[in-house]
């Protein structure tokens, strides 16, 4: 299977033609089977079949993604219907799969001044993040998705401070054992806001390259040399792994996105290129 590549076929079919054991990190987002207005895919199964249909995808994955390897899934559900990720995490277990690790993607987080602590500097509540509320007195605005990371025996080891954030109290650098330095693991909810389109959106589902960026760098750039997503959308995973400058294979149905997705691919390593070109020029001066 051609690397570097989003290849115009159902995943279904593209994990069965790789080989066994290749990939390092699975890092995707199916559709949530919301009704979602895709411009060739049907978002509207029945449930029993969306749940089947999850459960072939975690099956052929198991194939192709090495026994040391990391599968994140990113899956929301709606305020209505809040059981979906957990039914469809239900399936991937139901194949072997271990859940090793939980992770709270947060789109928008508020955060008032007096919970701030040693930050409260800041003179004000802040609120960051962009959504449209949901219109409704019953529910909140879902503001999370889910980022379940499989594994296949729960072993994997992370490269958690290559992600890592600095202590908000740095009086427990050299006081904590294991605080060497001014970085600690993330935890489980990483904040990654949407990137601000201003522009008609051209895919109504995708996540911020941000999300497979922080995927990636967690399972640990010196043990992933090929990342897949076997739903590609318009190409944020091969974005991310493009900057990180790590091989992808991508699995996309719509030849709209997919041609996005190319045009995205081209102008991003034209404008890593022209970053290298300016740097080696500066480098002459
Ligand atoms: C939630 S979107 C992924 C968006 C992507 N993460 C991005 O940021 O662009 C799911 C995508 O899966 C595609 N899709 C649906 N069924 C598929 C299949 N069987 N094989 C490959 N792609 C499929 C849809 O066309 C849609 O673009």
């Amino acid at each position: 299977m051609k690397r570097n590549t989003v290849h115009g076929m159902d995943c279904l079919d593209g994990m069965v033609e790789m080989e066994a054991g290749l990939v390092d990190v699975i890092v995707t987002s199916p559709p949530y089977n919301i009704g979602k207005a895709y411009s060739t895919y049907d978002d509207t199964l029945t449930r029993a079949e969306y749940i089947s249909w999850m459960g072939d995808v975690a099956g052929a994955s198991l194939h192709v993604l090495s026994d040391r390897g990391s599968f994140f899934l990113n899956i929301g559900g709606t305020p209505k219907d809040p059981w979906i990720p957990i039914d469809v995490a239900m399936e991937f277990r139901k194949k072997g799969y271990i859940l090793q690790n939980m992770i709270h993607w947060i789109k928008s987080i508020a955060i008032p001044q007096s919970d701030m602590g040693s930050y409260a500097s800041n003179t004000c509540d802040i609120a960051v993040g962009h959504y449209k509320p949901v219109n409704s007195r019953r529910f909140h605005h879902d503001c999370h998705e889910f980022i379940f990371h499989f594994t296949k025996k729960g072993d994997v080891l992370l490269d958690k401070l290559a992600i890592g954030v600095p202590y908000q109290d740095k009086s427990n650098i050299g006081r904590w054992k294991q605080a060497k330095e001014d970085r600690r693991d993330r935890g489980n909810t990483w904040f990654i806001p949407y990137e601000t389109i201003q522009e008609k959106r051209p895919h109504p589902a995708v996540f911020p390259v941000g999300l497979p960026t922080l995927c990636i760098r967690d399972h640990g750039l010196d043990r992933c040399s090929l990342v897949l997503d076997p739903f590609m959308g318009i190409g944020s995973t091969a974005i991310a792994c493009i900057r990180l400058g790590i091989d992808y294979i991508g699995f996309e149905i719509d030849s709209s996105y997919r041609a996005i997705a190319e045009e995205r691919i081209r102008d991003e390593k034209t404008l890593i290129q022209s970053k290298k070109q300016q740097l080696r020029l500066f480098e002459d001066e």
